[in-house]
């Protein structure tokens, strides 16, 4: 069944992003955790069926935007209703965890493999050459994943920070090893 070779594919690609060296090896993907709370059976009993969540964070959408993705490729293209107490709920989510403050994860930026890795102080240098620039160096004030890394550093390159792919994924390895987080259910 497709869904299920989506979600056993799914795993792979999580367990082969946990490595540091792995993650620079495929094109970089999002991943989206299930939530917990109410949403997360509205979510699995009327999202999955034809493909996973990953590709949320692909957008960073208000309320009128997540309805309309819910109203046209689902609602009225393939006829995916919701009841309107658990549209209510999913919009909640959708909107509180990819709204337009979020940064959207990049969908063609395919993350080159690297050799070398960064120290503390190379990378304490890095930062203060290539992003105080336009302000302080901000990484000390948060906590992510090597995507949410990926997603943020890709994010300053487009408002002009300069980064070669090779240190984006230097910076990512780095940030995910000193800022990263604890994986968590
Ligand atoms: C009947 C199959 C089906 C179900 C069930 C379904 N989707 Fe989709 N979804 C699709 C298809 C097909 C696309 C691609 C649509 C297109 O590009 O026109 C899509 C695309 C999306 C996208 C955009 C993905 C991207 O790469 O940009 C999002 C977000 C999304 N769906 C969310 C949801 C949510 C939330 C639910 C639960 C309410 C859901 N889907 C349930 C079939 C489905
Ligand atoms: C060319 C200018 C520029 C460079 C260089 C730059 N940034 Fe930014 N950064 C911005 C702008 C613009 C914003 C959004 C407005 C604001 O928060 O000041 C921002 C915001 C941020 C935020 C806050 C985002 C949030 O969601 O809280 C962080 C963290 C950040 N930058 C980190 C970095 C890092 C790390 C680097 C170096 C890799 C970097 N920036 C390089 C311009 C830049």
């Amino acid at each position: 069944m497709l869904s299920t070779r989506f979600f056993v594919l799914s795993l792979m690609a999580a367990a082969l992003l946990t490595g540091a060296q792995a993650q620079a090896q495929s094109a970089a993907r999002p991943q989206v955790r299930l939530p917990s709370g109410a949403v997360r059976s509205v979510i699995l009993n009327n999202c999955v069926s034809c493909h996973g969540i990953d590709d949320y964070a692909f957008h960073a959408l208000d309320r009128d935007g997540w309805q309309a993705i819910l109203d046209g490729p689902h609602k009225q293209q393939r006829g995916v209703t919701l009841a309107a107490t658990d549209e209510a709920l999913l919009l909640d989510y959708l909107t509180d965890k990819f709204g337009p403050e979020s940064v959207p994860f990049p969908r063609d930026y395919v993350a080159p493999e690297i050799a070398d890795f960064f120290s503390n102080a190379d990378a304490r240098v890095f930062l203060q050459r290539t992003c105080a620039e336009c302000h302080e160096i901000r990484v000390f004030e948060h906590r992510k994943d090597a995507n949410g890394w990926r997603a943020l550093v890709l994010d300053m390159r487009e408002r002009g920070a300069r980064l070669s792919d090779q240190n984006v994924e230097k910076l990512v390895e780095w940030l995910a090893r000193a800022r990263g987080i604890n994986p968590v259910e």
